[in-house]
């Protein structure tokens, strides 16, 4: 299905004038949903592989958008969305091949005895359904996260999300959460420099054998262990070799499943495997997927084994999801894992993302502000310090750097991470090694402005950032400086 010149045109033409938008957007969107650059929010009209356009035709090189996985608009997603569109869609109660052949593919992925799927329709949705599994097939309750971790915004996920009730006014967290240190090597509670030698996974495994003895000894036991494969909102944590395996192994013991959650990092995204579990060695009991499945479309999915499948089954409770499993979110999610396939992106991503990390390696020797530079594949951290001894976190600079790649150079990363102090980059998988130089140019020009203006280069272009510290951060801020 394509469209013509003036039906592509009029869809992207301006409606309304960009101060219209916004004052709609005031007056009619919850405050709570939060722009990008708030006090020069972007307006963007359309989107073409690593590219965003503003209604102006600005180009900005799209170096933040992870759901965009195989790039935005890619057209044979498009053709294969509106094709079955145009056919019919329906919900899975239903026979549908898009739907079968969508599960068939997904687990073909998978390793072990990961064959069964349910579909959803977002990263949340996936995580509430694998505790739902859990908690039945183990009949228990408690489960462990990890420290900032974020697994969505429905009830039970925001349960397990330290990253959200950690703020003030989050919910407190209920007793059958308990919360294990993220295994950060450089910031979290045991760092590489105060234990040199020592097995770090070991250290950061210590706290979760203690809780599922705890459990045990109490005996509640473990329902599950719920973990990103590769934590993202918790600044681009890395961990150490060896940790997924030993947690995998003291939650097993406590009769405990493991959840996966590779809704940020899957899809071929590190490189070297399709999922990022897979750098560990490990088999999980549950993965959830998303965002990138859809390439912008909601659809995700719960992959499990038989066993887990069958308890969950066996209850009697049918489960239903009027659009999880439709045919055209199932097309979408087809057509996304044969452009992964056909286009090489996993590949693409291990080569650009190696170039990526050396480069901003090599920058770390040259400016004193990069504190640890950490990634695999598609997936890097760039962490911004006052001091590299102290390792304190530089979250001004970080604010001002995102907003003036933005401003000045029309590149779009991130911040994030506890302290907020994280460059983030994720761009769609078809980014290439020019984009990365563009990137690295634009980047290189930041840092050498903060070397040479020093605290003076915050009051230049991109002093926005003030104002656009998030109103999150702030919040963790209030809750440091309160408690
Ligand atoms: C790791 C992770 N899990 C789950 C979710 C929730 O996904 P969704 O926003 O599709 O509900 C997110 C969203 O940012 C996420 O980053």
């Amino acid at each position: 299905m394509s469209f013509t010149r003036e039906q592509l045109e009029s869809a992207m033409s301006e409606k309304l004038s960009k101060s219209d938008t916004i004052k709609l957007r005031n007056k009619h969107i919850g405050q709570a949903c939060q722009l990008f650059y708030r006090s020069d929010p972007l307006k963007i009209v359309r989107g073409q592989g690593q590219y965003m356009f503003d209604e102006m035709g600005t180009r900005y090189l799209d170096c933040i958008n992870n759901v965009a996985h195989v790039g935005h608009c890619h057209p044979k997603v498009v053709r294969a969305g509106s094709l079955q569109m145009a056919t019919i869609s329906t919900n899975n109660r239903f026979l549908h091949d898009e739907l079968v052949q969508c599960a068939k593919t997904l687990t073909s992925k998978m390793p072990g005895d990961l064959s069964v799927c349910f579909f959803v329709n977002s990263g949340s949705e996936a995580n509430d359904l694998a505790l739902r599994l859990a908690r039945n097939y183990t009949k228990r309750r408690d489960v462990i996260t990890l420290d900032h971790a974020y697994h969505g915004h429905l009830t039970a996920v925001m349960e397990v999300s330290p990253y959200k009730f950690n703020q003030p006014g989050g919910e407190p967290k209920p007793d059958y959460v308990h919360v294990a240190p993220c295994p950060d090597v450089y910031r979290g509670k045991y760092v590489d420099k105060e234990h040199p030698g020592e097995d770090m996974a070991e250290l950061y495994c210590a706290p979760i054998v203690e809780v599922c003895k705890k459990l045990q000894a109490q005996g509640k036991g473990v329902a599950a262990f719920i973990a990103e494969s590769l934590q993202s909102c918790g600044g681009q944590i890395i961990p150490p070799a060896g940790y997924f395996r030993a947690v995998y192994d003291a939650v097993h013991a406590a009769g405990g499943l493991t959840i996966a959650d590779e809704v940020q990092v899957g899809f071929g995204r590190v490189g070297t495997h399709y999922w990022a579990f897979e750098t560990q060695d490990v088999v999980p009991d549950i993965v959830t997927v998303a965002k990138p499945m859809g390439n912008g479309h909601p659809v995700g999915a719960v992959v499990t084994t038989p066993e887990i499948a069958h308890a969950f089954y066996a209850t009697g409770v049918a489960y239903f999801n009027t659009y999880g499993g439709n045919p055209v979110s199932c097309a979408i999610a087809n057509a996304v894992m044969r452009v992964i396939e056909e286009e090489g992106l996993q590949e693409n991503a291990r080569s650009v993302g190696d170039y990526l990390l050396k480069k901003c390696l090599e920058f770390s020797k040259e400016f004193d502000i990069i504190g640890d530079v950490r990634g695999v594949g598609l997936f890097v951290g760039i962490e911004l310090v006052k001091n590299r001894e102290t390792r304190e976190p530089d979250t001004k600079s970080a604010h001002w750097v995102v907003n003036r790649m933005k401003s000045l150079h029309k590149v779009l990363v991130s911040s994030d991470g506890p302290n907020d102090n994280v460059i983030k980059l994720k761009p769609p998988m078809c980014f290439n090694q020019e984009n990365a130089d563009q990137f690295l140019q634009a980047f290189r020009e930041c840092l050498a402005m903060l070397v040479k203006e020093g605290n003076d280069a915050h009051f230049m272009v991109g002093a926005d950032a003030e104002q656009n510290t998030s109103t999150m951060f702030e919040n963790r801020q209030r809750l440091i400086k309160s408690s």
